[in-house]
């Protein structure tokens, strides 16, 4: 081989070598705050300038010096942006060890605002992600006839196309699950004054003059969504939240103006020509993975979170979101540096 081969093998090793050192130690700690102003005609006079502060997919592990890192980081953003609601949307735990993580957060939050959470599929179960890649290896037990051989030959191929079907048409990735302690954990959220909606309603402020609804329902995959409810008749304003964004397809939601989603991570892995590498099988594919959109005649907020299902993130920054809610439409007369408004200010 020539030298300007070997060079080029180097080259492209290296490269890789410190892509994934970045995807795995430091583009995970390296969280954004992110602010937007949503406006729209129906938020209540008295609510104008409410703002949400979003946490979604923390994935907590419970040890490892980048989670260590990523709570010190995630707080420092808490206090920054401040908000006046806190929403937690899913994803609290990546398995059981998480619960020791999620008390460490929220025991150094800001005390005052309320807080209402929903669970996503994580706080129900963990997924035996190595599985997927250790049953495409070759199965090298040689027992068995001939025919029993074939079928086990047969089956793997089977997952192998599967898997690369899943990864390249953007379907929800299979993984043998094992089941997580989501009442012990909704016992520790609920003693710290997180509200867990599991397919409720409430309003906040409660004594108010008017009210914003918060409409929270359980994991669309892993959670249960038979018993969904309904907004009261004369919500002015009411918010969906849900972990997975398919929770908007699961009903009409009469006064939802707004819909809050996670579980994307906006494919945590965004590559160049390809986009985001995987949406988790929802209805927005990986182009929609995150970001404001429009979805089922709703606005649609699907953030990034803040952590990570495979411990790598590429391009695709963990965030912290705070979204300013105003009464009104277009046109936004001032619009201060590091704001970003929705709907789009109407331009001329
Ligand atoms: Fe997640």
């Amino acid at each position: 081989m020539s030298i300007l081969l070997w060079a080029l093998v180097g080259f492209f090793v290296v490269l890789i070598a410190v892509i994934l050192v970045y995807a795995h130690w430091i583009e995970p700690v390296m969280i954004q705050g992110r602010r937007y102003r949503f406006w729209h005609v129906d938020l209540p006079e008295t609510l104008d300038g409410t703002r949400l502060l979003i946490f979604a997919d923390l994935h907590l592990k419970g040890h490892g010096r980048i989670e260590a890192r990523k709570i010190d980081r995630i707080i420092e953003r808490s206090r920054a942006l401040s908000g006046d609601v806190y929403l937690f949307l899913g994803d609290f735990i990546h398995d059981n060890a998480g619960l020791v993580g999620v008390k460490r957060l929220l025991s150094r939050l800001p005390a005052g605002p309320p807080r209402f959470a929903v669970l996503g599929n994580h706080d129900y179960v963990t997924y035996e992600l190595n599985h997927i890649v250790t049953q495409l290896g070759p199965d090298l037990r040689a027992d068995g006839s001939v025919q029993q051989r074939a079928r086990r030959l047969v089956r793997r191929v089977y997952k192998i196309v599967h898997l690369f079907l899943a990864l390249a048409l953007d379907w929800p990735l299979r993984a043998p699950t094992r089941q997580n302690d989501t009442d012990e954990l909704q016992r520790y959220l609920t003693s710290a004054d997180v509200h867990v909606l599991r397919n409720t309603v409430v309003s906040w402020p409660e004594n108010g003059d008017a009210s914003l609804y918060f409409v929270g329902i359980d994991d669309v995959v892993e959670g249960t969504v038979t018993d969904l409810p309904a907004l009261p008749p004369d919500t002015q304003f009411g918010i969906l939240l849900t972990h997975n964004p398919d929770g908007l397809l699961l009903q009409d939601w009469d006064g939802v103006r707004l819909a809050l989603a996670g579980h994307t991570h906006g494919g945590q892995m965004v590559l160049p020509l390809i986009g985001a590498v995987h949406s988790q099988g929802t209805h927005l594919g990986r182009r929609r993975a995150k970001g404001w959109q429009r979805s089922q005649g709703r606005w649609l907020f699907v953030t990034c979170g803040l952590g990570e299902s495979f411990p790598f993130r590429f391009c695709c920054r963990p965030e912290m979101v705070q979204i300013e809610l105003r009464r009104g439409s277009h046109p936004v007369t001032h619009r201060p540096a590091g704001w970003e408004s929705v709907p789009e200010p109407a331009k001329g």
